[in-house]
């Protein structure tokens, strides 16, 4: 059988990206970041909603270019239906449906969070990973660890209580006065840092639950501490604060990690979403695999944040389980797995 060509669209949060994918090969893949948010430090609703209305045409335009695939060569139109931001949500959503029905093919509703596990099934030229995978989800709103039994089999076993860690990151950054997002700029200045200079501890959360608003916080006390002796400690230490800061959400992360994998026993381990592009969790991720003997699977940096090739493989599978979406479909922008 013909593998289906997929034009996939991701429009959840603050980057509009379009891909084409046939069958799990990724022909093109073209993201259009938003910069309009960096002088608000933190993604504005209704400021993504239009540069999302204004980036679409476009990316979608470069995305067929790259592929060389045209309209008439489509077998369905993905779409990201949540969760998300309701208004940037409904920009991709009204665009693929008249997609759909101007070229009269079907309409795939994808789950963003679904996707970033997902895109581990990207062909990359090697197998599939090995299943039950156990895959840590660490998103800007998200934390999840979830349970892979096949490519389309996913079960939530453990989630955040409170924020979510690249939210604690970004939180951590606006504290220390770093421009957003913030996650990629602790990473920065961790890499020059101690991270044992200073202890930030995690909180005795039960079982598989994480919660880091503590940790923000434990952040904020020391430095207004600290600042009352020494107005620029901050400036003084910046490289240190971070490695230590990211030190303790790393290992929290992994910890909680280790404790699924000897509950769940997988197959493999891997690691999705945005913050799974910091260095350190990467680092300390595949030290466990090595200390746990389960290989470990980890994105590569274009397909763990925000990306519309991981919404064209989640729709590919959904289209090999006949699992269309109607017409009337609406943004969710609650949604969860
Ligand atoms: O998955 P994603 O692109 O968007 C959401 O679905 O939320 O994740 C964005 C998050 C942001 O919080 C950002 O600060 C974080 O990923 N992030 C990082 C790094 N790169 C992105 N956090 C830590 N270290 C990084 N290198
Ligand atoms: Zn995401």
């Amino acid at each position: 059988m013909k593998e289906p060509v997929i034009l996939a669209i991701e429009s959840s949060c603050d980057e509009t990206g379009v891909a084409v994918l046939q069958g799990r090969k990724v022909i093109s893949n073209v993201i259009a970041t938003q910069k309009v948010h960096e002088q608000y430090g933190g993604v504005v609703p209704e400021l993504a909603s239009r540069a999302h209305q204004q980036n679409i045409v476009p990316t979608i335009q470069k995305a067929l270019n790259d592929s060389g695939i045209s309209f008439s060569d489509l077998s369905a139109i993905a779409v990201t239906a949540g969760p998300g931001l309701s208004g940037a949500l409904l920009v991709g959503i009204s665009f693929a449906k008249s997609l759909s029905m101007g070229l009269n093919v079907p309409l795939i509703a994808v789950d963003h969070m679904k996707a970033h596990v997902q895109a581990h099934f990207i062909d990359s030229g090697t197998p599939l990973p090995e299943f039950p995978m156990l895959c840590l989800t660490v998103s800007g709103g998200h934390t999840q660890l979830v349970l892979v039994s096949s490519p389309n089999e996913l079960k939530e076993i453990g989630r955040t209580i409170d924020d979510a860690a690249g939210e604690a990151f970004d939180k951590a950054a606006k504290v220390l006065g770093l421009p957003y997002p913030g996650g990629p700029m602790i990473d920065k200045y961790s890499k020059n840092g101690n991270p044992q200079k200073f202890k930030f501890p995690f909180p005795e959360t039960p079982d598989l639950k994480y919660s880091f608003s503590g940790l923000k916080t434990s952040l904020l006390y020391f430095l207004r501490k600290e600042k009352e002796k020494n107005e620029c400690f901050i400036e003084d230490n910046i490289s240190d604060i971070c490695a230590s800061f990211q030190e303790a959400v790393v290992s929290y992360l992994l910890i909680k990690l280790k404790k699924a994998c000897t509950q769940v026993k997988p197959k493999s381990i891997a690691l999705a979403g945005g913050v799974s592009a910091n260095s350190r969790l990467r680092y300390l991720f595949s030290e466990l695999s090595s200390q746990l003997n389960i290989p470990c699977y980890i994105p590569p940096i274009e397909f763990t944040t925000d990306n519309a090739a991981m919404i064209g493989i989640s729709a590919y599978f959904e289209f090999l389980d006949n699992r269309f979406a109607e017409l009337n479909l609406v943004p969710s922008p609650k949604a969860s797995l």
